[in-house]
């Protein structure tokens, strides 16, 4: 896989005119968007990542999906015939037992959220958890495997210990990622575009470094410079 078609850029924006705006601007440089909550759930959302798939780009729905096991099969199935590529599900193994069976015929991949990385082992412990974000994210990990889950959503912090308990195949998916010296913004623990993937990322995810550049082009061509470099 070339180092262009691993760049995921974060549609997080309000609206789908916004999000149009976004996708012309950055035009032949970038092949692969996520489409999440906050854009999903605009109007029009739903047509819109459709519409992108359509268009010849490759599409991320990013739903965290999480409800009893019926609600997620048929959640899945609907998601499937819409085209897009890959969507999220909580790492819960009935969750995502029931999101295969969803998507059984497409070729939907699933990528499970281990741990939300805004979670800490307080965080964990006051959920009811007796073990910290560490040993969840590797449970999560194994589990997902039995349950045939595509691809895990990880911490760029998180690649080296777990990509050798799920193997080679498994997608992993990295937001968390930051051009040396960019801001940071809410993220807190950081990885360059070129070490995530040196740490086996297949995927990486970058939203604000690239969507609020004065040039997202120019800032989205420098990451995938960065990538292949690695
Ligand atoms: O703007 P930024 O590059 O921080 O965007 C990262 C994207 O990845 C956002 O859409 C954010 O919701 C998402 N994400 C994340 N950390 C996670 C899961 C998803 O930053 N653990």
């Amino acid at each position: 896989m070339k180092a262009r078609e691993r760049l995921i850029v974060a549609l997080d924006v309000e609206s789908v005119a916004e999000a149009r705006a976004l996708v012309a601007a950055l035009g032949e440089t970038v092949s692969f968007f996520k489409v999440g909550m906050e854009l999903a759930y605009a109007p029009g959302g739903f047509d819109f990542a459709h519409e992108l798939e359509a268009s010849g780009k490759r599409v991320f729905l990013d739903l965290k999906l999480h409800d009893i096991g019926v609600t997620v099969e048929h959640a899945t199935r609907q998601i499937a015939r819409l085209g897009v590529d890959f969507l999220t599900i909580h790492a819960f193994p009935q969750t995502m037992a029931a999101a295969r069976q969803g998507a059984s015929e497409g070729a939907l991949k699933l990528l499970a959220v281990t741990v939300m990385t805004s979670y800490d082992d307080a965080d964990l412990a006051e959920a009811g958890y007796a073990c910290g974000v560490a040993e969840l994210v590797a449970r999560r990990a194994r589990q997902a495997k039995e349950d045939r889950v595509d691809g895990l959503i990880l911490s760029p912090m998180e690649l080296a210990a777990i990509r050798p308990i799920v193997g080679p195949d498994m997608l992993l998916v990295t937001p968390g990622v930051r051009p040396a010296g960019a801001d940071l913004g809410d993220q807190k623990r950081v990885m360059t575009p070129r070490q995530a993937i040196a740490a086996s990322a297949d995927y990486i995810v970058v939203g604000r470094p690239i969507t609020r550049a004065a040039d997202p082009a120019a800032a989205a061509e420098a990451i995938v410079r960065e990538m292949a470099g690695a």
